[in-house]
Order: structure tokens, then C-alpha cells, then sequence
């Protein structure tokens, strides 16, 4: 087990057979991607030669290296093997739009995506339109609170209502601390002082969902 909430969530939702982590970085995705029953092989991509030494070493130790091939790439650009699930984390949600636009493109796009953006997160709701969202849930890590986002090849996405704060399916307690944590941000912030209309909107939307 992974010492880190938000890589435990994203492990926990991985499905094979054949998985991508694209932004591999130190591997522990990928690596722990193989431990899982249905999963039979996994690429590791990562923009960064430098980056992927890493999940290349790690694999190395761990004795999975005939089950992990490494490849040097933007996002699915020189993945060419059919990936049935991809994760995508630790990227930013434009960067993570800019990585699925152009593996559209190349007709690359997954059927499953886990994505876990660490800002952006309304952005990239709002691109996933044509995807089923079967879980969007919060993890709080390192004092943090990340989305984890599973969604699936043909659907509606998301209504207009859930892009700022996502669906919290399955619900969490993270997801509540994280408004909590957010009300009295803005209440800090803007103590004696009149809220912009934009920050009263984003404020509102959190006592409506903390009142639920
Ligand atoms: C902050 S790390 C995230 C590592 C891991 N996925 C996680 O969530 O902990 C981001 C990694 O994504 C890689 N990256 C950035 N843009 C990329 C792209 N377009 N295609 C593939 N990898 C990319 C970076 O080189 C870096 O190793």
C-alpha cells in the first residue's frame, strides 16, 4: 500500500486489461496498476525522459519490468497498442484537456479515464461532455483536497450545477471538509468587506451544499 490517499483512490479505481498512466513520473501508479487481478500490462508514458527513469527504476525493483513498457511521450502520441483505461494525474485540468484533445485526434481516447487534476477541475469537467462521470469524489492529501474523476466513453457529463464542486459520488467526508475549508477561506478573506459577484456565487454554492 501506497503511503499517499490520492494514489491509493486512483489505484483503487484502475480496471485492465491494458491500463496507461500517462505523466508517470515515480511509477507507483503504474506499478501498483499490475498488482490488481484484471490487469495484464500497462504502459508508463511520461513527456520526460528524466521523469519516467523513475517509474523505469522503480518497475526494475520491483521485478514488473516485462509488464511495464516505458514510453517517452506526449500523452497517447506514441502509444500505438489499444488502452482500455487511462490515468491522468497529477497534471493540470488544461493540460489534461490539451492531452485527451489530441489523442482524440488520433482516435486514441480510452474508454475509462481516471483523472485527478490538481487545479482546473471546472475546465475539465466541462470538456468531459460525451462522457458517463461514474464517480467524482475528493481526496484530501497532504493537506489538499483532489478530485478523482472515473469517466467512461459516451454520456452526457456533467450539469451545469456540479462543475465547480463536482457530483461527490460515492459521497465523502473529504468532500464536505473541503467546502468547509474553502467557506472560511473566503469568510477570512473577505472579513467586513463586500464579496465580488463571482466569489458570492462560488460562496452561495458552498452554504447550499453544506446545508444539504
Ligand atoms: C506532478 S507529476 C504527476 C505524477 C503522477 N501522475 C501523480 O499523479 O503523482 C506530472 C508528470 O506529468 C508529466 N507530463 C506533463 N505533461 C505531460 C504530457 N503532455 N504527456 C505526458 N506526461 C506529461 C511530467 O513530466 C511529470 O512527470
Amino acid at each position: 500500500m501506497i503511503p499517499d490517499t490520492r494514489l491509493n483512490a486512483i489505484i483503487s479505481e484502475i480496471t485492465g486489461p491494458v491500463v496507461a498512466d500517462i505523466g508517470s513520473d515515480h511509477g507507483y501508479v503504474a506499478v501498483a496498476a499490475l498488482a490488481k487481478a484484471n490487469v495484464k500490462r500497462v504502459v508508463a508514458a511520461d513527456i520526460s525522459g528524466k521523469c519516467l527513469e523513475k517509474t523505469v527504476r522503480l518497475a526494475r525493483e520491483k521485478g514488473v519490468s516485462d509488464s511495464v513498457e516505458t514510453v517517452v511521450s506526449d500523452g497517447f502520441s506514441d502509444i500505438a497498442e489499444h488502452i482500455d483505461t487511462a490515468v491522468i494525474a497529477g497534471l493540470g485540468g488544461y493540460e489534461t484537456i490539451k492531452i485527451l484533445e489530441k489523442a482524440k485526434a488520433l482516435d486514441r481516447v480510452p474508454e475509462k479515464l481516471i483523472l485527478c487534476p490538481h487545479q482546473n477541475a471546472f475546465e475539465l469537467r466541462a470538456y468531459l461532455d460525451g462522457f458517463r462521470i461514474d464517480k467524482d469524489y475528493i481526496v484530501e492529501s497532504g493537506g489538499k483536497f483532489y478530485p478523482v474523476i472515473v469517466a467512461v466513453k459516451g454520456g452526457s457529463g456533467y450539469n451545469a450545477d456540479e462543475l465547480r464542486f463536482g457530483k461527490n459520488l460515492p459521497p465523502t467526508e473529504d468532500f464536505f471538509k473541503m467546502l468547509r475549508t474553502r467557506k472560511r477561506v473566503l469568510e477570512d478573506r473577505f472579513s467586513g468587506r463586500e464579496m465580488p459577484p463571482r466569489v458570492r456565487a462560488e460562496y452561495e454554492e458552498i452554504l447550499g451544499l453544506c446545508l444539504e
